[in-house]
């Protein structure tokens, strides 16, 4: 297992499309042992293969529910109900947190990693965390969940933050 350098804002691999796992191999169980590894030494509660610079649709996340590291292979949202505020970061975008809303209840279907059809559903962590990293796999980072005009000044801050400016506001 290795812990992989994590994928942070402006790189371009975090807006692309991710493709489907055809064939769940050798390749595909290292992925996820790294995955899960990087995830736990970051730390965070979850972490999609876009984050880590692979295009497949392949996420890890431990909802803090005794259950440990779940793997969710071509996961979609199959359901979502309700709307929750939430405070909400991103190993990708790190020291910032956003109040996000978002359904407050999500239902995610995929397979494991032995390719049998696996669901989560949730409220609170697992069903913010099923919905974040899904968005990942769609190329969708949160701030694309802000408010137009919060998303407009987050931008500024982090494109002046990758350029090294100094952020006057306006
Ligand atoms: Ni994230």
């Amino acid at each position: 297992m290795a812990i992989l350098p994590i994928r942070t804002f402006g790189d371009p691999v975090l807006r692309m499309n991710t493709a489907l796992v055809t064939d769940i191999d050798d390749g595909v169980r290292k992925l996820v042992a790294d995955m899960i590894e990087t995830m736990y030494d970051a730390p965070g509660v979850g972490l999609a293969a876009t984050q880590i610079g692979v295009s497949r649709r392949v996420c890890v996340f431990d909802a803090n529910d005794g259950n440990g590291a779940q793997v969710l292979i071509n996961g979609r949202i199959v359901e979502t109900d309700g709307e929750l505020v939430y405070d909400e970061g991103c190993l990708s975008v790190p020291g910032y947190w956003w109040e996000i809303t978002r359904p407050e209840f999500a239902r995610a279907r995929g397979l494991d990693l032995e390719g049998n059809e696996v669901e989560y559903s949730g409220t609170g962590l697992m069903g913010r965390v099923l919905q974040h990293e899904l968005d990942h796999l769609d190329g969708t980072l949160l701030i694309e969940r802000l408010e137009p005009a919060v998303r407009k000044q987050a931008l500024r801050e982090l494109r002046n933050q990758a350029l090294g400016l100094v952020d006057l506001g306006e």
